[in-house]
């Protein structure tokens, strides 16, 4: 059964751990999707991991409208959430509903997510309105790298905190489903968890959230640019993949591959003809 608001309502509930992870493309969407995860997220991270931007920033309308498709295509049982690129919701709450919009009837998303605590509870508020279910992140939020001045654990000393609690509560107040928690230290984060009624997604925020999500790429070894602390390899499959273009580029070239059982046949009369 297609997974939704409710999965996430109830694995607060009933305590049980909710699973997140990115995709950004149809096959890999239906891999992951396959697992028994509760959720996707077409993730602008795709900016880094599929695109090889040095940030988010570049990521556009038209980018997650691709992917997010792509992915929802892919997606039988998994909900998919799609992320809001940088300036698609900062600029006022009619921009941030009609391009959530366009998430919902272009990208075929199931919700949308986007980054910010009180500053954006109108853009969420106006979003819920129109019937689109939001995610919200706060912590590090990769699109404010600029103001953060890298990428750095949030919330560590009381003043910073206090403002994640703030955070928290305004993104739950303006109608929220779940909001993701980014590089915050596992104490806090487990405090706003037990504070909140709707569910935390961590990432680098340990075990105290109500659920995780991890960059696929991250988690399967196959994004060597920079590797989080937070991230656990469970899996080299990017280790996986060299070796196998390696293998190909070898037989190709000692002509052992393609082998007869990976040709088509013809009848030696047709070819005599053509003599
Ligand atoms: O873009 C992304 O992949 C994200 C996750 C890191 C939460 O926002």
């Amino acid at each position: 059964m297609k997974k939704s608001v409710t999965t996430f309502a109830n694995g607060k509930l009933k305590g049980e751990k909710l699973t997140m992870l990115t995709a950004y493309d149809y096959s890999t969407a239906k891999l992951i999707d396959s697992t028994g995860v509760d959720a996707l997220l077409v993730g602008d991270s795709l900016g880094n991991v599929m695109l090889g931007y040095e940030d988010t920033i570049s990521v556009t309308m038209e980018d997650m409208i691709h992917h997010g498709a792509a992915v929802a295509r892919g997606a039988s049982e998994a909900m998919v959430v799609i992320d809001m690129p940088f300036m698609s919701y900062q600029t006022s709450a009619y921009d941030a509903v009609v391009n959530a919009g366009r998430l919902m009837k272009e990208g075929r998303a199931n919700a949308v997510k986007l980054e910010g605590g009180t500053e954006v509870a109108p853009a969420i508020k106006a979003i819920v309105a129109a019937g689109i279910p939001v995610m919200a992140h706060i912590g590090l939020t990769p699109q404010s790298i600029n103001s953060f001045g890298g990428y750095k654990v949030q919330g560590k000393d009381e003043m910073a905190a206090k403002k994640l609690i703030e955070d928290a509560m305004a993104v739950q107040e303006a109608g929220a489903f779940a909001v993701v928690l980014e590089c915050v230290p596992e104490k806090l984060a487990t405090f706003v968890t037990n504070k909140l009624d709707i569910p935390t997604i961590g990432i680098g925020a340990g075990a105290g959230c109500d659920g995780q999500i991890l960059v696929y790429a991250d988690m399967m070894g196959m994004f060597s640019d920079y590797v989080p602390k937070f991230v656990k390899q469970f899996a080299n499959v990017g280790d996986a993949m060299k070796e196998a273009c390696k293998s190909y580029v070898e037989e190709v070239k000692a002509a052992t591959y393609p082998a007869k059982e990976h040709t088509y046949a013809i009848d030696d009369e047709v070819i005599e003809k053509l003599y």
